[in-house]
């Protein structure tokens, strides 16, 4: 069995409460869009929702897998209040961004300990917020563009179809 170190067992637990806090965050705004009936746009941040609580779970399975009792955290209240689309979305990309930079901090301290195992293992996330940051970039400029919401949600709409056929939306 591979061995990790107990700071890396930390910073692995600290990164569980980051995706289970961005799970709750994205819950909270496709309900608050969802509520302005919205559904397609409602629909992509449901979506993310579930996509962070999978990373937050496999996290949680690695820890496990090597031996470590994971901690599920207690998670901050996410935001109940929003400006607008615009809003949710830099509010998004911001927090992906701040992911990125937490599991690049991850991979640096993987390499630093020549912890192979969690190295390759963190790479996965890598590529994911790659994907994510571009899907909610994509997002803004796709908002800039557009005259009105519904132009927004018939823009989600595609992606969502898509993404049910291809994994492409997926972000
Ligand atoms: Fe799992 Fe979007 O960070």
């Amino acid at each position: 069995m591979a061995m990790i170190n107990d700071s890396m067992v930390t910073a692995l637990n600290e990164q569980v409460r980051r995706e289970f806090q961005a799970a709750q965050n994205y819950l909270a705004m496709g309900v608050h869009l969802d509520g302005k009936s919205l559904e397609h746009l409602a629909a992509f941040f449901y979506r993310q929702a579930d996509e962070e609580r999978e990373h937050a779970m496999k996290l949680v399975r690695y820890l496990l897998d090597l031996g470590h009792q994971p901690t599920i955290p207690a998670i901050e209240l996410p935001p109940g209040e929003f400006e607008g689309i615009k809003d949710i979305v830099q509010a998004s990309l911001t927090q992906e961004q701040a992911v990125t930079r937490a599991i690049h901090e991850l991979v640096d301290g993987a390499l630093t300990a020549k912890d192979h195992a969690t190295y390759q293992f963190l790479l996965w996330f890598v590529d994911e917020q790659v994907e994510e940051e571009a899907s909610f970039g994509k997002l803004l400029d796709i908002i800039d563009m557009s005259e009105n919401v519904l132009q927004v949600e018939h823009y989600v709409r595609h992606m969502g179809a898509e993404g049910e056929g291809g994994g492409e939306a997926e972000a």
